[in-house]
């Protein structure tokens, strides 16, 4: 297994299949995708891209912290769930949002992978709320 930098477009695929599959592929273009300080992680396994994350420069006001990153559209193939992927492109991730001077990461979690997060080292901040099309979601951060 291989974590690489990737592209926006790159997440499109694994983003509709797993994350908007009821949806089209303009509502996996996400604001902030091509800004400056945006990245995209990709893991691959046999040269094939099997899991993707995306860490914007986005500050929300309900944390101290004055530089932030925000985590979105993680998702892992079905078939290569459960391999430490998801958790791998995290570790990837830290050190990067680090040298960018912030200290937390935060994202609002689907409560279906919510144990995910719990594992990993996110904590849950409220209470649950729903996105319209997608479910409930628990507001989540972990210090870098
Ligand atoms: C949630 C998701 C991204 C995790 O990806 P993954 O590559 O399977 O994660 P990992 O293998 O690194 O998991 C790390 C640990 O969390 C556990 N875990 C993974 N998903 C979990 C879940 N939904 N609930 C509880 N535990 C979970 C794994 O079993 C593993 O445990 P271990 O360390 O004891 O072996 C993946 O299941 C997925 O794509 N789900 C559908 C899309 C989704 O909900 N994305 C999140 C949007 S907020």
């Amino acid at each position: 297994m291989e974590v690489l930098r990737i592209k926006a477009i790159d997440t499109h695929h694994i983003r509709h299949r797993i994350l908007r599959p009821h949806g089209t592929v303009e509502d996996c273009i996400f604001k902030g995708d091509t800004d400056e300080l945006t990245f995209h992680l990709g893991a691959f396994v046999d040269r094939k891209l099997v899991s993707v994350a995306s860490f914007y420069f986005e500050r929300n006001d309900i944390f101290p912290d004055p530089y932030q990153f925000r985590l979105r559209g993680m998702a892992t193939l079905p078939e290569y769930q459960g391999q430490g992927l998801s958790s791998a492109l995290l570790r990837t991730a830290f050190p990067v949002i680090k040298q960018n001077q912030c200290t937390l990461l935060w994202c609002n979690a689907r409560e279906a992978a919510m144990g995910f997060y719990h594992k990993v080292g996110f904590k849950s901040h409220g209470d649950v709320f729903s996105i319209p099309q997608i479910g409930p979601h628990y507001l989540m951060s972990i210090q870098i």
